[in-house]
């Protein structure tokens, strides 16, 4: 039998064989599958790889990684107890939007990542990510609102908030995307224990 990390390992293997968006795969450096912790009770779901993250192969390496870092910090939490990933898997060129095709084609994938790692709880970061588990996701009045998404045979708590990279630069909302990520970690942890 595998383990968690194994299973990951051959998922990544599966779009790599099954040549998921050949465009992206073309421009970009390599596949971005996730990082931390396989065991964790939270997964972060992002929009797409930056350049940084391009570059070293890893989720939220970049501007937008170092202020997520500085909140898991002031929730008490180092990235290796959550796990981090995005939707698409490959950097767009010039970090355009993800295409809805491209969004589609990770969708499954992305699932079969979330039935590996089991987590109690998803915390989606930016429109995007959210907008894929609640379709009428409107991230102005949604956001910290958790909801109950249910596929297949599982069931997510999903807490929707604002990408790291829309707050970074503008004071309120990056003091509610603060205040809305410490409310989600206390929610996730009434949901664990
Ligand atoms: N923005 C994202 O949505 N994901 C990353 O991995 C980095 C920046």
């Amino acid at each position: 039998m595998l383990n968690k990390q194994e299973f990951l390992e051959q998922l990544k293997a599966d779009i790599l064989e099954n040549d998921i968006c050949p465009n992206l795969r073309e421009t970009a450096t390599q596949l971005v599958l996730g990082d931390g912790n396989p065991n964790a009770n939270i997964v972060f779901i992002g929009e797409a790889p930056g350049k940084a993250e391009d570059e070293q192969g890893l989720p939220f390496v970049g501007a937008s990684g170092r202020f997520l870092n500085e909140m898991l910090e002031a929730a008490g939490l180092v990235r290796a107890d959550v796990y981090i990933t995005n939707i698409v898997k490959y950097r767009p060129p010039n970090n355009r939007d993800p295409l809805p095709e491209e969004k589609r084609a990770f969708w499954p994938y992305l699932m079969r990542q979330l039935e590996i790692i089991q987590p109690k709880v998803i915390i989606t970061l930016g429109r995007h990510s959210g907008a894929v588990f609640i379709p009428d996701l409107h991230i102005s009045k949604d956001h910290g609102h958790a909801r109950k998404v249910k596929y297949h045979d599982s069931e997510f708590l999903v807490i929707p908030l604002y990408h790291p990279a829309a707050a970074l630069y503008n004071g309120s909302m990056r003091q509610t995307l603060i205040d809305d990520f410490l409310a989600a970690k206390k929610l996730a942890d009434q949901s664990i224990h």
